[in-house]
C-alpha cells in the first residue's frame, strides 16, 4: 500500500476571481515547500488550470483537472478533451465526481473519462460512492456497480496509475460532525480493496491508493486516515481557503 499521504483539494466553483485563485495557489506553493510526508495536490476550475498549473511548476503541488470529455476530439461543443487539459497543463483528472454524475455522468461515461485521462498521460482520480445507506447494505453494491463498471478489464497501464476516492454522497458539503465516523470507513476502505483485488492484478491493487472525501476538515483529517485506513483525503470546501486546507495537510503528514 502506498506509505506516503495524498491530500487532494477540490476547488468545484467556489473561486471565481483569477486573482483570488493565483494567491491562495502562492499561499500553499509557500507553505508546502518543505513539507514531508505527505502530497500536495489542487483541482481548480477549468479556467484557472493554466495559470495555476504555471504557477506552481517548480513546486510539488500538482494541479488537475475536475472532470473530463469522455471523447477524444470533434463535434462535442462545450466538451474538453483529455489532451486539451495536458496542453493546459493538467497531471491529474477527477474522474466521476459524484456531483458530475448527478449532472448526467454515467457509470458507462466514467469509464471512457477514465480511459481517455490514462491514454492523455494523466492520472485518474477515480470517484464513488454511494448516495444515501440503507438498512441491507445496499451501499456495498453501489461501490461494488461503480467499481466493476469503470475497471473491469482495464488496461494494466491505468491500474499502475490509478487513485480511488471514497466519497459517500450523504456526507459531501456537510459540517464535520456529518461526516462519516472513522469505523464506518475502514469497513468500507476493506470492501473497497478487497474489490479492486478481485477485479484487478493482486499485487497492484494493493498499491492503488485509497482516499475519502466528504465534509473533511483538520478536526477528522487524521484520525479518518488512521483509524479509516484509507491513504489519503479529498477535500472540497476546506480546500478552498489557505488556512484550512494548510491546517488538514499538517493534520495527517
Ligand atoms: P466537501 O467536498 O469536502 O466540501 O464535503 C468533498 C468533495 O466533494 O470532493
Amino acid at each position: 500500500m502506498a506509505k506516503k499521504r495524498l491530500v487532494v483539494g477540490n476547488w468545484k466553483m467556489y473561486i471565481d476571481k483569477p486573482e483570488e485563485a493565483r494567491s491562495l495557489a502562492l499561499a500553499l506553493r509557500r507553505k508546502v515547500r518543505g513539507l514531508s510526508g505527505v502530497d500536495v495536490y489542487v483541482a481548480p476550475s477549468l479556467t484557472q488550470v493554466p495559470a495555476i498549473s504555471a504557477l506552481l511548476e517548480s513546486s510539488p503541488i500538482k494541479v488537475g483537472a475536475q472532470t473530463i470529455s469522455p471523447y477524444t476530439a470533434g463535434a462535442h461543443t462545450g466538451g474538453v478533451s483529455a489532451a486539451m487539459l495536458k496542453g493546459a497543463g493538467a497531471q491529474f483528472v477527477i474522474v466521476g465526481h459524484s456531483e458530475r454524475r448527478a449532472e448526467g455522468d454515467t457509470n458507462a461515461v466514467v469509464r471512457e473519462q477514465l480511459i481517455r485521462t490514462v491514454d492523455a498521460g494523466l492520472v485518474p482520480l477515480l470517484c464513488i460512492g454511494e448516495e444515501a445507506r440503507g438498512v441491507d447494505g445496499e451501499h456495498f453494491e453501489v461501490i461494488e456497480e461503480q467499481l466493476t463498471s469503470a475497471l473491469k478489464n482495464i488496461s494494466k497501464n491505468t491500474v499502475k496509475k490509478l487513485i480511488v476516492a471514497y466519497e459517500p454522497v450523504w456526507a459531501i458539503g456537510k459540517r464535520v460532525e456529518d461526516a462519516m465516523k472513522p469505523a464506518q470507513l475502514e469497513e468500507m476502505t476493506i470492501f473497497i480493496r478487497k474489490m479492486l483485488a478481485s477485479l484487478l492484478d493482486r499485487e497492484a491493487a494493493l498499491k492503488v491508493p485509497i482516499l475519502y472525501g466528504g465534509s473533511v476538515e483538520a478536526q477528522n483529517a487524521a484520525s479518518l486516515i488512521k483509524e479509516g485506513g484509507v491513504n489519503g483525503l479529498l477535500v472540497g470546501r476546506a480546500s478552498a481557503g489557505v488556512d484550512s486546507f494548510i491546517e488538514i495537510i499538517q493534520a495527517v503528514k
